[in-house]
């Protein structure tokens, strides 16, 4: 029996549970259900992230105390995944007694085997509000393009990254004032010395292959010290020995998963911290995060454990993101739905079952689409695997004393569904939940095939044939057992019914060995109703209603990280964008980034600056034909005026793929 210690990363104590969390918690929910049905001891912990100084500013507007903010927030999170059936067997918080020790304890360690420094650190401060300002609480002009209002970390116009000292004209975000540089002592965490460990870590099993190359891209480019301290105010932990420093919320997070486990074992005889946690354990610890956090969890994580007398994780399982129809979550759409709304008007195990079907083992982004999501629930979980048990329950229990037959109807097709039981486990195993969802309703394809090739509603009527019937129908019923076992830590509450149904104990996965025979089963209740298309349009207009109740976000920063709103089709047409052909490039003198184009726009011949020299030779561009935005207001910029903005995809750097009309576009047409 494997022994197995599970996390989800902690959600921040600063809003409300919403689809982005519950992928995660069901993903993570799904294999520990799975690992505790194949009989391993599998224990699941999570815990609110409650420190930093987004906590203390929502508190403050709140006007309660941090405190008592992430007790309301924490009580309201755990029942939300409590009604989406995650088996959470503790939900703490990082603001325990429990992280403030073991969070001192690793800080300490560290600190006396060499691996922390302090150095001097330049920051913009509030004088109004009296702290340091985070990136995020700062806007001003773009030091590369000279626009206006932009953010502190980087600009919306030419995409250039910079540091927030290095703005033009600052503003704090949060009282309007204009930031001071003051210099301050932060704490640092040395992670150049982890070089070694790293290089061997990150190849090792504990990471999915393609986690490895990034790291790797990472690794080759030098590990710069990781900055663990902020200064007062700040809602977190003090570290030791450092009056007025506390420790930053990124370092005290992870050390939450140890802090959950280390409560829970407090109060559960026969589970042991030190048993998990020592650096020879041979218990598991599996992280289940997303990919935005893989530099927490598979760099400094790991690394600060190697040091400070602990194990490092057996194995971090990165997912990609989620998009709703296409698009990121987006409250005026209707689409960041909380998971309180979608429980006002819908089952939870609809959800359950539709994110399965979008698992895989790999970090893609995965799409949620709404039509989609009823019609897999409705045809293939309804329709095909519950069809099983509701067009066969009926005739056993009318006209066959609700007793299933001794006999298999057809040993192949049973050998089939039982024996699906290995490669399923070995997907579940890897998280590849997608394909086996496939599977199992290929399963269930083959056995309705089956059924309706027998007719057991003709054979039943027919004396001749009720034999025939009667097999025909246990076999269905057989065959809906096992897909019910095999569904069972995506559906567990409609397991629960069917174990009812079927009068059988809770079903464990080698259940699906050796079928029911000659075993009496309950009369049919309905396991699972079709999904109301309409209920889902409710959760979508309740969610954009919930936008337009809630008050603005303390900055517009923070409003353009959690929405995007949608424009009108004349706002749209406003924009002139014209074919361009580029008919000269050269780089900037003195720009790092920066290109200078001569486009041809049919009439005329104008110049844009673009930031694209990181993935452009300025002579492969000359003769190409791309997009301009014509009307765009002529920027003064330090190395002259651009006139206009080509457009491109992608993340910056050598992701940058400039658009191109189709051959045949001449310069100057409109682009529609
Ligand atoms: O990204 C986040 O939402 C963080 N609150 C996750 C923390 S995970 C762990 F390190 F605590
Ligand atoms: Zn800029």
């Amino acid at each position: 029996m494997r022994r197995i210690l599970v996390t989800s990363a902690l959600p921040y104590a600063n809003g409300a549970i919403h689809l982005g969390h519950l992928f995660e918690h069901v993903q993570t929910d799904i294999w520990v259900r799975f690992q505790r049905m194949m009989g391993n001891e599998c224990t699941y912990v999570c815990a609110d992230d409650a420190h930093g100084t987004a906590t203390m500013l929502l508190a403050e507007r709140e006007g309660v105390t941090p405190e008592a903010l992430i007790e309301r927030l924490r009580g309201e999170h755990e029942t939300d995944f409590k009604r989406f059936h995650i088996s959470h067997d503790n939900y703490h918080s990082t603001h325990s007694p429990e992280n403030e020790r073991y969070s001192s304890l690793i800080y300490t360690r560290l600190a006396e085997r060499g691996y922390t420094f302090t150095r001097e650190v330049e920051q913009l401060y509030d004088p109004e509000r009296g702290l340091f300002l985070a990136d995020r609480h700062v806007r001003g002009t773009c030091p590369r393009c000279g626009a206006a209002d932009q953010p502190g970390d980087n600009c919306d116009v030419c995409g250039a990254t910079y540091d927030a000292v290095d703005l033009g004209d600052p503003r704090s975000v949060l009282s309007d004032a204009a930031p001071e540089l003051r210099r301050s002592e932060h704490h640092f965490v040395d992670l150049a010395k982890f070089e070694s460990f790293l290089r061997e870590w990150t190849a090792s099993d504990a990471v999915q292959p393609e986690v490895t190359n990034k790291l790797a891209e990472w690794l080759d480019g030098g590990l710069k010290a990781w900055d663990i301290s902020r200064d007062e105010p700040y809602f977190g932990f003090p570290i030791p020995g450092a009056p007025g420093k506390f420790f930053y919320v990124w370092m005290d997070a992870p050390v939450g998963y140890m802090a959950s486990f280390a409560n829970l074992c407090e109060r559960t005889e026969g589970l042991d911290f030190d048993d998990f946690w020592r650096p020879d354990s041979d218990a598991e610890v599996h992280h289940v995060i997303g990919k935005d956090i893989v530099n927490f969890h598979c760099l400094f994580w790991p690394a600060v454990l190697s040091q400070s007398g602990f194990r490092t994780p057996t194995r971090v399982h990165v997912h990609g993101f989620i998009t709703v129809d296409g698009a990121r979550m987006s409250k005026s759409r209707g689409t960041f739905i909380n998971a309180a709304t979608y429980l006002d008007h819908l089952d939870p195990e609809y959800l359950r079952y539709y994110f399965a079907t979008k698992m895989a083992a790999n970090t893609d982004d995965m799409d949620i689409n709404l039509d989609d999501f009823v019609q897999r629930v409705n045809s293939d979980l309804v329709g095909k695997v519950v069809n099983i048990a509701s067009r066969c329950a009926g005739f056993i229990g009318k006209n066959f004393g609700g007793t299933l037959t001794e006999r298999i109807h057809d040993e192949a097709l049973w050998r089939e569904v039982s024996e699906a039981r290995h490669g399923l486990a070995e997907l579940f195993e890897r998280g590849d939940v997608g394909r086996a969802v496939r599977e199992i309703t290929a399963l269930a394809d083959r056995a309705n095939r089956h059924i309706a090739a027998h007719e057991p509603w003709k054979a039943v009527r027919d004396p001749e044939r009720q034999d025939e019937a009667h097999e025909v129908c246990s076999l269905g019923i057989n065959v809906f057992r096992a897909l019910a076992v095999y569904l069972k830590p995506i559906l567990p509450a409609m397991a629960e019914r069917a174990e009812a149904f079927l009068g059988v104990a809770p079903l464990a996965w080698e259940d699906a060995a050796e079928p029911l025979c000659g075993h009496g089963i309950e009369a049919f209740q309905p396991l699972f109703q079709r999904m109301d298309r309409k209920a889902l349009g409710r959760v979508v207009e309740a969610t954009r209603a919930e936008a337009k109740e809630t008050a603005p976000p303390a900055s517009a920063a923070d409003e353009k990280a959690s929405d995007s709103d949608t424009i009108s089709i004349d706002e749209f047409l406003k924009v002139d964008l014209r074919v361009a052909r580029i008919a000269a490039a050269a780089p900037v003198a003195g720009a790092d980034k920066l290109l200078e184009l001569t486009l041809d726009v049919g009439d005329h011949q104008r110049r844009v600056f673009s930031g694209i020299k990181s993935a452009y030779d300025a002579a492969d561009l000359v003769g190409r034909h791309t997009v301009v935005v014509a009307n765009l207001a002529p920027r003064k910029m330090r190395f002259g005026t651009s006139e206009g903005m080509v457009l491109a995809a992608g993340e910056g750097d050598k992701e940058i793929f400039l658009l191109a009309p189709d051959p045949g576009a001449k310069p100057g047409m409109v682009v529609r």
